[in-house]
């Protein structure tokens, strides 16, 4: 068995014990972006990298920035440094990111487009993923034994929704218009992605990784509900699909988003059967967040910022684990407010196998004093 593999891990990391549904005082914690532009030395390696693009396709400049916030704060989870836009690249669609502005691709605007992207068993779609596999194995030889080793990648709809519009939040109803128009090529899409996002994970992996997490980020740019049949309808309110078995239209969460990650993971988990795996769907609400696990099979729930933790606790059954769910901004104001938060937090998941961590990512106006005194409450107040 590779390095990392069987049951080991699970005992020695108190992020995977988690995973594996024990509750663990003090939570063990991470935080998404935690290697980013808060971080002096972060900086200074992007500098010196080039482009971020570079830096993510670089072995050597990847595993040091993705070390960087292990040594200096000793998070119990170090994430693969790389992004979720690397696969619609390997796919063959144009990517950039422009300074102080974001991902741009070539905008998918219709069947022709979609047709000149690479199958998921085009060789050369893993070929240009090979440096994020180099990565993930030298994290797993470097890391310290008990700080778990996440992958990652983007789930479907949130990949396709760049693809679609070609940037990021300001500009997704390119891809809900879309999805509202022609469903057909939506689905053709969500497919491809399904797929090759299902190996890449799978080979993440076998190249190291402990557990994976698949960020939904924009779940909450999803079309409100469609019909069986395809064409859109108006949002349903509060009516429930179990309410109505026959004639209820099925939701978008549902098909563009729950059903195609739990594709992925039964794909993965077929390959890899103790794989463990955490959901973030950025932007569902309560109810969203409260079906992840049941629906998609993942081990866990990343909670966003705007979800009540204590009210998603108390609908979820108690051995559901959670992630989440400081919000960044409460982050960046620091002192009494946010002691006041971890307590909450705290508070809302004693007793319940949580893992600790921001309700998105951390921005880069944050002070690191500030991920300092988070911790500092976290580890003292358990
Ligand atoms: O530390 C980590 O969390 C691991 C690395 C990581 C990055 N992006 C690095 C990054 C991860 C897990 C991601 C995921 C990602 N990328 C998501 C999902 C998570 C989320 O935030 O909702 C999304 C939507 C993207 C797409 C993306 N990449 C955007 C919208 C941006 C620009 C926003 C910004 O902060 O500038 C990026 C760029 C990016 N990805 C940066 C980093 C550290 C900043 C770029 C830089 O250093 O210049």
């Amino acid at each position: 068995m590779a390095e990392g593999q069987g049951t080991n891990r699970e005992r020695d990391r108190k992020l995977m014990r988690v995973l594996a549904g024990e509750a663990v005082s003090p939570a063990p914690a991470w935080m998404m972006r935690q290697a980013g532009r808060y971080l002096p030395e972060y900086r200074a390696t992007r500098a010196e990298a080039g482009s971020f693009l570079d830096l993510c396709y670089s072995p050597d400049f990847a595993v040091e920035v993705t070390l960087q916030p292990i040594r200096r704060f000793g998070f119990d989870a170090a994430i693969l440094f790389s992004d979720i836009l690397v696969v619609p690249h390997a796919l063959g669609q144009d990517v950039r990111f422009v300074e102080g502005e974001g991902p741009r691709l070539d905008p998918m605007a219709g069947r022709a487009e979609f047709d000149r992207l690479k199958r998921a068993d085009d060789p050369s779609v893993f070929g240009h993923l090979a440096p994020v596999f180099e990565t993930v194995g030298r994290l797993r030889a470097e890391l310290p034994a008990e700080t778990t080793l996440l992958g990652f990648c983007g789930a479907p709809w949130t990949v396709a929704s760049y693809m679609i519009g070609g940037r990021g939040t300001a500009d997704l109803a390119p891809a809900r218009a879309l999805a509202e128009g022609d469903t057909a090529l939506v689905d053709a899409l969500i497919d491809r992605l399904v797929a090759v996002q299902t190996e890449y994970l799978i080979r993440q992996l076998r190249a190291g990784a402990d557990a994976v997490q698949i960020f939904e980020s924009h779940a909450g740019t999803l079309p409100r509900a469609m019909p069986r049949s395809g064409s859109p309808v108006e949002p349903v309110g509060d009516v429930t699909e179990s309410a109505l078995p026959d004639e209820a239209p099925e939701d978008a969460l549902t098909r563009w988003s729950l059903r195609p990650i739990a594709r992925m993971i039964a794909g993965i988990r077929a390959e890899v059967p103790d794989a463990r795996i955490i959901v973030f769907a950025r932007g569902s609400g309560l109810d969203g967040h409260a079906r992840v696990v049941p629906e998609t099979g993942a081990d866990a729930v990343g909670v966003d910022w705007g979800v009540d933790l204590a009210a998603l606790r108390a609908r979820v059954p108690a051995s559901t684990v959670t992630q989440g769910n400081l919000h960044p901004e409460t982050l960046i104001a620091g002192g009494d407010a946010l002691d006041a938060e971890v307590d909450a937090i705290l508070r809302a998941t004693v007793g319940k196998p949580h893992i600790f961590n921001l309700g998105h990512g951390i921005t880069p106006q944050t002070p690191v004093a500030h991920v300092e005194r988070m911790l500092a409450r976290l580890r003292a107040g358990a």
